[in-house]
């Protein structure tokens, strides 16, 4: 590069000014060089004259001196130094210095130097901003972050964020490659595919009063293409949910979908522990150690009180009926008769909690459906609580043996009619109370499969049986009979994966017979009828020659969540919508014009407020 200020200097973007270096590549390497740097104005100071900036692009910052006593021209042509302002993108040359002793950030890779402008090019000024465009910006309302998403990807941590996630998809596409997965691309534009959420519905103009609906999953298409022989496929794929969201979820997410041939369960989690180990080592460089640990469903309701529990907290559930089941105290006695559950949790170091904390707790174990807690807290070595004196003195003993009480610790107890309800809450108690008191290992990262689900669960408003995954999914084959005389007591073989508490993933051996299938939509109450028009291609799929095949869908969002340390599956999407599934950024959904409508033989029912 030659002298900053040659003759025909153009006031437009080209060669001329186009970036040598990334503002974060900037290093001691280039001191005395002359280079061009491209990027945005991010804080400014002016200290007698001489104005430093911040210039960031996705690699990270560079400081600029412009220094008017040694470069008297610098400042560009229209406008001077002085006159940048946050967010203004510009263009810079000048000569890379090291930093007067004593001003160096180590914290900074290009901390040790600074570029020494002489001459700039604005190339694009910025409106005012709404918030300011860095670390901060985590404490600026979530919403005003949505609307300017822009602004708020510019900053490092999203820029970090969505480069893991990219990280994850390249890692992805390699490994399933190397295993000789296939690609392929299902419809978008399709029929609905039950996932227990509601759909997405599109109308479809040629087709009037005919709707498409957009996948839940790719469920019903992966099992086809089975059918079809490409015994392992997959797919990066959009899936859409109409349900109430959270944190960790949105009404359009990201799938890894996988379908094999020929597998059974063992086939199918290995290739996932492969996958997960090396998407660890690449994205993060941990070690993670395989095969992960396997729970059946019940043992972990009962053990942690989740179907995904978070292993990172040490304390585990304790079930009390050997103390009350012939105990003095009836109100528990009685819900055992009656085949209900007494569980409890410890929480060790319990007994400081004061009876205002104690009441502030079972407030929230009512909230989430608890009909009262009990409490029980040893100090200095004396069992206390509101249900002591109802007890003799070996169910003290037994309770203290069975609870795991040390001194100062506590134990909380859930009796219920329902075992799954005195467990749940307790589980929710056990997670509030990990995150509050600060029991949670951070470090750890606790894979887990979950396995033998129920295969249905009983739907008490639709007063039927409904799927506890999806109606693919095949029972435990020694079971199979069952469906019709006891469907509560069949196991599914289906799997989940729980990566610290998150369900990052599920899937199952599927049913390939299409007879056994007919059978599973009967005991969801879908008839011989409603299964031809739903599923009639599927089943028709089905009774030509299909292997025994699985597969799972892994919750990408979920994931790059977790590897990336966030909070929310927001923290790791471009452009997520609300919590009422709005894009505050294109403000979508909008009303449409009417002759849109007519277009698509639709007329809106006037909307109550
Ligand atoms: P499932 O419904 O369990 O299985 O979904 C698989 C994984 O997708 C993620 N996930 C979500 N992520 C963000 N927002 C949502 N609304 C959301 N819903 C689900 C979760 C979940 O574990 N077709 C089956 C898979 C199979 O059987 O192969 C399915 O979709 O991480």
């Amino acid at each position: 590069m030659g002298s900053a200020k040659e003759a025909g200097r153009p006031e437009f973007f080209d060669n001329y000014w186009k970036r040598s270096s990334l503002c974060g590549h900037v290093g001691e390497d280039a001191i005395g060089e002359e280079i061009k740097v491209n990027g945005w104005v991010r804080r400014r100071r002016d200290l007698g004259g001489i104005i430093f900036i911040e210039l960031w692009d996705h690699s990270g910052p560079v400081q600029i001196v412009f220094d008017p006593d040694s470069n008297p021209d610098a400042g560009g042509v229209h406008v001077r130094a002085g006159d940048l302002r946050s967010e203004y993108c510009i263009a810079v040359r000048g000569k890379v210095t090291r930093r007067p002793e004593g001003t160096e950030n180590p914290a900074l890779a290009t901390g040790k130097v600074e570029v020494a402008a002489e001459d700039f090019l604005l190339l694009a000024p910025s409106e005012p901003l709404p918030f300011e465009v860095g670390d901060a910006t985590d404490k600026v309302d979530e919403n005003l972050r949505l609307a300017y998403r822009y602004l708020d990807l510019r900053r490092e941590r999203m820029q970090n964020n969505l480069r893991t996630r990219s990280k994850l998809y390249t890692f992805t596409r390699n490994f399933l490659a190397d295993n000789d997965f296939v690609e392929i691309e299902t419809p978008m534009l399709t029929k609905a595919t039950p996932e227990g959420a509601r759909d997405y519905l599109v109308p479809s103009r040629v087709n009037p009063g005919a709707f498409y609906a957009l996948p839940q999953s790719p469920q019903l298409f992966k099992q086809i293409l089975m059918v079809s022989g490409f015994d392992r496929y997959y797919q990066i794929v959009k899936c859409f949910r109409d349900e109430d969201l959270r944190a960790d979820r949105q009404p359009e997410f990201t799938q890894v979908d996988v379908e094999m041939s020929y597998v059974v369960e063992d086939d199918v989690m290995t290739t996932i522990e492969g996958y997960m180990k090396g998407l660890f080592k690449t994205i993060l460089d941990e070690d993670v150690p395989t095969p992960f640990r396997r729970m059946d469903y019940w043992d972990a309701i009962d053990l942690y009180g989740s179907d995904k529990p978070d292993l990172r907290i040490p304390m585990e559930l304790v079930d009390l009926a050997p103390v009350f089941r012939e105990g003095s105290f009836e109100p528990f006695r009685k819900i055992l008769e009656s085949d209900g559950a007494v569980r409890a949790l410890p929480l060790p170091g319990g007994a400081s909690l004061s009876r205002k904390e104690l009441s502030e707790i079972e407030e929230r174990a009512k909230k989430w459906g608890a009909s009262g807690l009990g409490v029980f807290q040893m100090k200095e070595n004396e069992l206390k609580g509101p249900l002591v004196k109802f007890m003799n003195e070996e169910e003290r003993d037994r309770l203290k043996k069975i609870g795991g009480l040390g001194d100062g610790d506590a134990l909380f107890v859930v009796a219920d009619p329902s075992r799954l309800k005195a467990c749940t809450v307790l589980g929710t108690l056990r997670l509030d109370l990990g995150k509050t008191r600060g029991l949670i290992d951070e470090k750890g990262w606790k894979f887990l499969w979950v396995v033998r689900f129920p295969l249905f669960e009983w739907d008490e408003e639709a007063r039927r049986w409904s799927a506890m995954h999806h109606p693919f999914t095949s029972p435990v084959l020694e079971q199979l009979d069952l469906m019709e005389t006891d469907p509560g007591k069949v196991l599914a073989r289906a799997y989940d994966i729980v990566l610290n508490g998150s369900e990052v993933g599920g899937g199952s051996i599927r049913i390939h017979d299409p007879a056994v299938q007919r059978r599973a939509f009967a005991c969801l109450g879908i008839g011989e009828e409603q299964a031809r028009e739903r599923f009639g291609f599927f089943l028709d799929a089905l009774s030509y020659g299909t292997p025994p095949h699985g597969g799972i869908a892994l919750g990408v969002d979920r994931l790059a969540m977790i590897l990336c340390g966030g909070q929310s599956i927001r923290d790791v999407m471009a452009f997520p919508k609300t919590q009422k599934a709005q894009c505050l950024l294109s403000r979508a959904p909008d009303a449409v014009e009417e002759s849109r409508l007519e277009e698509l033989h639709i007329r809106c029912a006037p909307v109550e407020n």
